[in-house]
């Protein structure tokens, strides 16, 4: 076992408080590192990791790799097109392959949703999920916390808004697990279709009036709308989506307060965010990205390090 109360890191669901708190801890310990002119520190040396991304990235793929390379581990990355995927092998018969060959962690990006707890029923390698279909991205949650405590200093009563295809997003699941274990209040909004009422149950407000919901905001996280995985038509168009529930220049004018905007990445342009917004003091949407490889460098030193 590492240094957290869980082995793996498959959802911010099941995870304590007080490891989120942890992770968040080392994390900002991290990014110190990063601003030195040598940015690679000893801790992982001796351990290998397996990058298994079985679906597109830029960001976490490559913070993931610059995070064990930082933490001196060495790494391997796997491509789904040029391996034996291909020929008919399966994930199990490829996950046991590679930890065959003496993999310590494996992170997996996969469009499968949950499929990381299938995947620890048969490998005995740390799993680390970077995200699995509509279910949880943990360490995307992750540094969007500490993105929002950087700047904010706490995370308790903050109101935070999310915004967009909530129904399809892994990161707003684990945002909404997250946020609320730390004391935040959060309310979600887009189209009633992509913003299911029974997400109430887990301890949130939902209000289709992106304006108020602005009003009411100290952070808004703007969700991409996720057209890969609709398989009907969700939306109208994009236009109407702008319309109606796109941050645009004017809708940031017209608030009297002091807001933060935030997206994932990567964005659609014109459509939930305007490149004004983007590019606006009020955006910290490139911090978050570095805050991605400070995030991952902590939790794969929790989960690789021995008590
Ligand atoms: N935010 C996010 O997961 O981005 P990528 O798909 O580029 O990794």
């Amino acid at each position: 076992m590492g240094l957290l109360k869980q082995k793996h890191l498959i959802g911010l669901k099941d995870i304590s408080k007080e490891d989120i708190e942890l992770i968040l801890k080392h994390a900002f310990s991290f990014r110190e590192i990063l601003d030195r002119p040598i940015k690679k520190v000893p801790t992982l040396n001796g351990k290998t990791i397996a990058n298994l991304f079985f679906e597109n990235s830029t960001r976490t793929k490559i913070s993931f790799e610059l995070a064990e390379r930082r933490l001196s581990a060495d790494t391997i990355n796997f491509a789904k097109n040029t391996s034996s995927i291909n020929k008919g092998e399966s994930l199990k018969d490829t996950i046991k392959n590679i930890e065959t060959m003496k993999i310590d962690c494996i992170v997996i990006r996969h469009n499968a949703s949950g499929c990381c707890y299938h995947i620890k029923e048969y490998v005995d390698c740390v799993i680390i999920n970077a995200g699995d279909g509509m279910f949880e991205h943990p360490t995307q949650a992750l540094l969007d916390i500490m993105s929002i405590k950087e700047k904010k200093g706490s995370i308790k009563n903050l109101n935070i808004g999310i915004v967009g295809d909530i129904y399809h997003s892994r990161t707003a699941r684990s945002n909404i697990f997250g946020l609320t274990k730390l004391g935040a209040n959060v309310m979600l909004c887009g189209p009633a279709n992509l913003v299911p009422e029974d997400m109430k149950e887990f301890g949130v407000k939902i209000n289709y009036n992106i304006d108020e919901v602005l009003e009411w905001a100290d952070v808004v996280n703007v969700l991409r709308i996720q057209k890969e995985r609709f398989n009907s038509n969700f939306l109208p168009s994009s236009r109407e989506y702008r319309n109606a529930f796109g941050i645009t220049k004017e809708r940031l004018k017209k608030i009297k307060k002091e807001i933060i905007i935030m997206h994932p990445g990567p964005t659609n342009i014109g459509v939930e965010i305007d490149n004004y917004v983007v590019e606006s003091d009020q955006s910290i949407i490139f911090d978050q990205v570095l805050n991605g490889v400070a995030i991952r460098m902590s939790v794969l030193y929790l989960l690789l390090s021995s008590k």
